[in-house]
């Protein structure tokens, strides 16, 4: 008997808070949640996708349950704006995962900071000497170097083209010898990133259920083990930095030099390196392969880019992103393919660290707030024919991707903004033009155009669950297909 009262006891408490919490907030609509688990096991792999047609159901604002963690979505350009800028600053804290509460040292770097004094001056620290204007132009010609490379070796035919622009800003490093062998540090940080992506791709219940966690040790030792190797190497990289005078402009070198004017610890230089990994490494690749699918799918707008590329290089020299401002049409085809398919789609989550309003309703302090931004770049109410790859939209009106219009948020938007986003779109639209410039695109033999699958793989950064495969066929002289070396 004693034992059944002190089992009820716990179970009244937390009904009681909740009917305190229903009484005295006004909450947004959403599933039924399951005692304990919430709406775990409801919700969809591909989660944009779920939460989309959930939207229909419950309206453009509706909470789903991890656990007993309260999860807010929002789908439309209104309710974007009110998150990322009437109550910006409200939700600029970030909810960790155990995983990203051990990958990030409980915040000490500046993905996964709450928004504090540390997270000001890190974000300071990025905007004002990591990603300026100045840095961003000092660092082009290795950017080149790599998108040639990249060239070079489908030229080459390789099967598998390594791409290295951000290990190579971050650390100085390609991690592989000009024949493209790939060296000993370079296996050490593939294996890294592989277990740090099959860590984060393995997250249980105990996640979002933190009383349950000591069934978990396993999946503790392995965040351990992930967290002791990464910071092994980096320590390396960072000593040899260190002797050879850090006069670079990678990132390295930069915080290095850097550490001790904006006082940083060495663990918030770690965490920073990897943070630039893990936004960027993936997130730029992607979204040029995604642009690429939807290119081999639409032969006309292929055409039509090439059509603009010739007009404006020829066929005697290579583009440089200097030729930019003379390629209307490739950027926005660059644009088309981040508004369709945002590498993000849920950005990144933020945190309340007070009450707030959104769309009328309560949302108490510490729910997470999530902008699918995948759903509002495909709202009828505020796209002509969303589904359409259709470029032309955006010369026909010029709309910023870079978090002034709310209809358009592959960076997101406010404080916690993507910092990389120019560096980022450099990179897609460069990477782009070459890939165009240099090769007409087309299906494997007996694939028609249309037949190119665009289904998504689950997980935070959207990769293609077929990698794209197409048939590359050279249309400049092959002199233009060497990498442009440069050491820096
Ligand atoms: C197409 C490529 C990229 C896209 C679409 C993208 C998008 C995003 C989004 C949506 C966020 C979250 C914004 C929010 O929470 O409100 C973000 C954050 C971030 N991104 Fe990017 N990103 C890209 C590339 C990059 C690159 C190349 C880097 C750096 C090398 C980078 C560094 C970061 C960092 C450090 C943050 C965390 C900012 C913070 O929490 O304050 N990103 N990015």
């Amino acid at each position: 008997m004693a034992l059944q009262f002190i089992l009820i006891i716990p179970l009244f408490i937390i009904l009681a808070y909740k009917l305190y919490n229903s009484l005295r907030f006004k909450l947004p609509p959403g599933p039924k949640p399951l005692p304990i688990v919430g709406n775990i096991y409801q919700v969809k792999p591909v989660k944009f996708r779920c939460f989309f047609e959930w939207s229909k159901i419950y309206g453009p604002i509706f909470s789903v349950y991890y656990g007993s963690q309260m999860n807010v979505i929002v789908s439309t350009t209104e309710l974007a704006k009110e998150v990322l800028k009437e109550n910006d600053q409200n939700l600029a804290d970030r909810f960790r995962t155990r995983s990203s509460e051990s990958m990030s040292r409980g915040g000490k770097d500046l993905i996964w900071a709450d928004y504090s004094p540390h997270y000001v001056k890190v974000r300071k620290l990025c905007n004002l000497e990591l990603f300026s204007p100045k840095r961003l132009e000092a660092v082009r010609p290795m950017r080149e170097d790599e998108i040639t490379a990249l060239v070079e070796s489908i030229f080459k035919d390789c099967v598998k083209p390594e791409f290295n622009n951000i290990t190579r800003l971050a650390f100085g490093k390609r991690f592989m010898d000009s024949e493209g062998v790939v060296n000993e540090q370079g296996e050490e940080f593939k294996k890294i990133t592989h277990e740090g992506i099959m860590i984060t791709a393995k997250l249980s219940i105990a996640e979002y259920i933190p009383w349950i966690r000591w069934m978990f040790k396993v999946e503790q030792k392995a965040l351990d083990k992930f967290a002791a190797d990464r910071d092994h190497l980096t320590r390396l990289i960072m000593e040899e930095h260190i002797k050879s005078g850090n006069t670079k402009q990678h990132f390295v070198d930069a915080l290095l030099t850097l550490q001790k004017q904006y006082d940083i610890s060495d663990d918030t230089i770690i965490g920073l390196l990897w943070d630039m990994i893990a936004a960027g490494m993936d997130t730029a690749t992607i979204s040029t392969e995604w642009a690429m699918a939807e290119l081999v799918r639409n032969p006309r707008v292929q055409k039509k880019a090439q059509e603009e590329l010739d007009r404006v290089i020829g066929s005697d020299r290579i583009m440089t992103e200097a030729d930019f401002p003379k390629l209307p049409y490739l950027q926005a085809i660059a644009k088309e393919a981040l508004r369709l398919h945002p590498p993000t789609p849920l950005m990144l989550p933020h945190k309340a660290s007070a009450n707030v309003k959104l769309g009328g309703y309560d949302i108490p302090k510490g729910s997470v707030v999530h902008v699918n931004v995948w759903a509002i770049a495909r709202d009828p109410a505020v796209w002509k024919n969303p589904n359409e790859f259709r470029p032309e939209r955006f010369q026909e009106e010029d709309i910023d991707m870079k978090g002034t219009d709310y209809r358009l948020l592959p960076f997101g938007a406010g404080r916690r903004v993507c910092p990389g986003a120019q560096l980022a779109i450099n990179l897609v639209t460069s990477m782009l033009g070459h890939l165009l410039h240099h090769f007409n695109w087309s299906p494997p033999p007996g694939m028609k155009p249309e037949e190119i699958d665009l289904t998504e793989r689950p997980g935070t950064v959207t990769y293609m669950q077929n990698p794209l495969q197409a048939v590359a066929e050279p249309r400049l002289p092959a002199h233009l297909y060497q990498r442009v070396a440069v050491d820096m």
